[in-house]
């Protein structure tokens, strides 16, 4: 199974990208070691243009040619996609959304994905982001006709994940769970 997971947090060593290395390191753990990461704040990503050329007949692909063009053959031949973001403002991050709006002209209709959400957020509260971004996750998967698989949220108010055994072990559980499907 190939994984390619994408970190939205503009932290590299933050929590959200401390949840998301447990979970692959359970997936590891389990044999599931053929994987790309992705760490988006450093690449170069425009926002789409909404100029519909990816949706016409005969398109071959989005026009805007940045780090996006390389990242396109990587989601076609994942089977998991690992989408790991803190909740900003009761949402994805601007970077994981720039990378959303951009796959709207990807043909999603050959082979079923396997899509996952880990996510952090400060708010201790369901409604201080954490639902809405499973709803929003649910039905862009839906949309594009992918399983959501699994949705991992950790609140990070109190505690850091890096010091959140408990939370780093379900991350770990999780990664072993996907990795077996
Ligand atoms: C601009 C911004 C907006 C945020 N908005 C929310 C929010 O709406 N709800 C929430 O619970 N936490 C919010 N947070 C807190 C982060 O989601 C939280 O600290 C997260 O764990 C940070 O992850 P990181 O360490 O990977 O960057 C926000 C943080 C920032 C910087």
């Amino acid at each position: 199974m190939k994984t390619l997971s994408f970190l939205g947090s503009p932290r590299r060593n933050g929590n959200t990208a401390a949840l998301l290395g447990s979970v692959l390191k359970g997936m590891e753990s389990a044999g599931s070691t053929d994987g790309d990461f992705i760490f988006l704040q450093d690449k170069n990503i425009k926002p789409c243009n909404g100029c519909n050329a990816c949706k016409k007949k005969d398109a071959s692909g989005c026009v805007i040619k940045d780090d996006m063009q390389d990242i396109y053959p990587l989601i076609a031949k994942s089977d998991l996609i690992i989408l790991a973001t803190p909740i900003y403002w009761w949402s994805i991050t601007a970077q994981m959304k720039l990378l959303v709006d951009r796959i709207y002209g990807m043909d999603f209709t050959c082979g079923k994905k396997k899509v996952a959400l880990i996510m952090t957020y400060e708010g201790e509260l369901p409604n201080s982001g954490p639902e809405t971004t499973e709803t929003l996750f649910r039905e862009i998967c839906d949309y594009i006709k992918a399983d959501a698989v699994a949705v991992l949220g950790v609140c990070t108010g109190k505690v850091q994940v890096k010091d959140n055994q408990k939370a780093l072990d379900e991350a770990f559980e999780l990664g072993r769970k996907l990795a077996v499907g």
